[in-house]
């Protein structure tokens, strides 16, 4: 079957293209021959969902092509977290604008994602996942903390959580296929099952350690719903990694209140001690805004404070960007750009600092390695992930991969370490 004929280059809604395909019977064969194009941005979420739309296209005859040149449908699957990741999208947009004026003029161009709103939630959905190694999780989607310079509750709708029962069935499925690591996702998976009167994200954690899988992730944690409960069952189980994403966001409890994190500094620096003392050799890396509305130097200092006392193994730090509906992007600034950017690339070097020093610790050490595959710049070497989530560079482990294996660490820089097989 031909894609329809959508050519009086109209935007059309979702309600209207289900229209055009009602009543059609489909099949593998139903698109065979037809080539798709599709582009992700943004968090693990999208990288996730991508997953789920390539093989909805391909159980209807859709193949893959890595170009736009030559595909009859171009998804581009958005991120609205800041506005930088909007400029990207018309960017993109702009090419395949020309790519149908000038050479295809059947090419059909959707968005979906944040930028396009969420859809339904659908259980036992296939996905065609990028990894036969690793596999992403959905545990919860959307998010009610309406942090009030975050797009996220207006995009991605309300939490939902997944029945447990549901996860739990997909680990398991996922362990007969040979996974050996499941990253549970959700924007803020401590809150995992509040909306649903399902077992805690801490019950969670210990029914997916159970079922045996040798590593299980989880990400985002929003400080406030990190509960004791939780701490103590990811340090009680060996096969739950010791890592942990913690957003900041600012280090000013005055900041933090206008940002609606319902956290002061205090408050965060005795969660984070209180995980790092409960469990074994933990690393934990956050996120951090800086140039919040009127944040002053004194402000920026107390963030600047914060990274002083964690070290954080790493860190995701961005310029505030405001976002069109939420309440942050209604307050006056008097800060201008400049400082901003100064803020950020001074928070930068005290960051990357302490991932260096936090990264030293490793040399001389031996440390199990997730080997995911051959590495991308030297195809004589291969690469994994530590359990701490350690980028590592591997000699002599090419025919290792899918393997957990013992790597000696020889080197350190600030984004990954340099390692030999032991
Ligand atoms: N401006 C800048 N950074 C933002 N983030 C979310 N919203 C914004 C925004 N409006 C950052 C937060 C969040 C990460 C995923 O993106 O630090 O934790
Ligand atoms: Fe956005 Fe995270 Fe706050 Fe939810 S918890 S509103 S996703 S920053």
């Amino acid at each position: 079957m031909k894609l329809p004929n959508l050519n009086d280059a109209r935007v059309r809604t979702k309600n209207e293209i289900e229209q055009i395909y009602l009543d059609q019977q489909y099949d593998s064969n139903t698109f065979k021959g037809q080539k798709y194009f599709l582009k992700t941005y943004g968090c693990q979420m999208n990288v996730h969902d991508s997953e789920e739309i390539a093989a909805r296209l391909e159980s209807l005859g859709f193949e893959s092509i890595d170009t736009i040149e030559g595909a009859d449908l171009v998804i581009m699957n958005t991120c609205a977290i800041r506005e930088n990741a909007h400029d990207k999208l018309f960017g993109f947009l702009g090419r395949c604008k020309h790519e149908k004026e000038k050479n295809n003029k059947d090419l059909i161009i959707a968005i979906c994602g944040c930028m396009a709103k969420e859809g339904e939630v659908y259980e036992n959905i296939p996905y065609k996942r990028d990894s036969k190694i690793k596999a992403w999780v959905n545990i919860q989607y959307g998010c009610d903390k309406f942090c009030t310079y975050c797009i996220v509750p207006y995009t991605r709708g309300k939490q939902r959580s997944r029945k447990s029962c549901e996860i739990i069935k997909e680990v398991k499925r996922l362990i007969e296929d040979g996974y050996l690591e499941v990253t549970l996702l959700g924007q803020n998976v401590n809150a995992y099952g509040k909306d649903l009167n399902d077992i805690s994200f801490a019950q969670l954690l210990e029914e997916v350690a159970k079922t045996g899988i040798p590593r299980v992730r989880f990400v985002t944690s929003h400080p406030w719903d990190f509960s004791d409960e939780m701490i103590e069952t990811i340090a009680k189980y060996e096969n739950i990694m010791p890592y942990i994403h913690l957003p900041l966001q600012a280090g000013s409890s005055s900041i933090l209140k206008l940002m609606g994190r319902r956290y002061t500094k205090e408050e965060y620096i005795e969660l984070f001690n209180k995980i790092k003392k409960t469990i074994p050799n933990v690393s934990i890396t956050t996120d951090i805004i800086v140039g919040f509305p009127n944040e002053t130097d004194e402000d920026f200092k107390e963030t600047l404070e914060v990274v002083n006392e964690c070290k954080y193994d790493s860190a995701f730090t961005f310029i505030y960007s405001p976002r069109e509906g939420t309440p942050a992007a209604k307050m006056e600034d008097s800060i201008d750009m400049k400082t901003k950017e100064e803020r950020l690339q001074q928070l930068n070097e005290l960051v990357n600092k302490y991932s260096l020093e936090a990264n030293k610790k490793y040399v001389g050490k031996t440390v199990k390695v997730l080997i995911e595959g051959l590495s991308d710049k030297d195809k004589t070497k291969t690469f994994g992930y530590t359990d701490t989530m350690k980028l590592v560079n591997v000699v002599g482990a090419n025919n290792m991969i899918g393997q957990i294996v013992d790597v000696v660490i020889t080197d350190a820089k600030s984004f990954s370490l340099d390692g030999k097989i032991k």
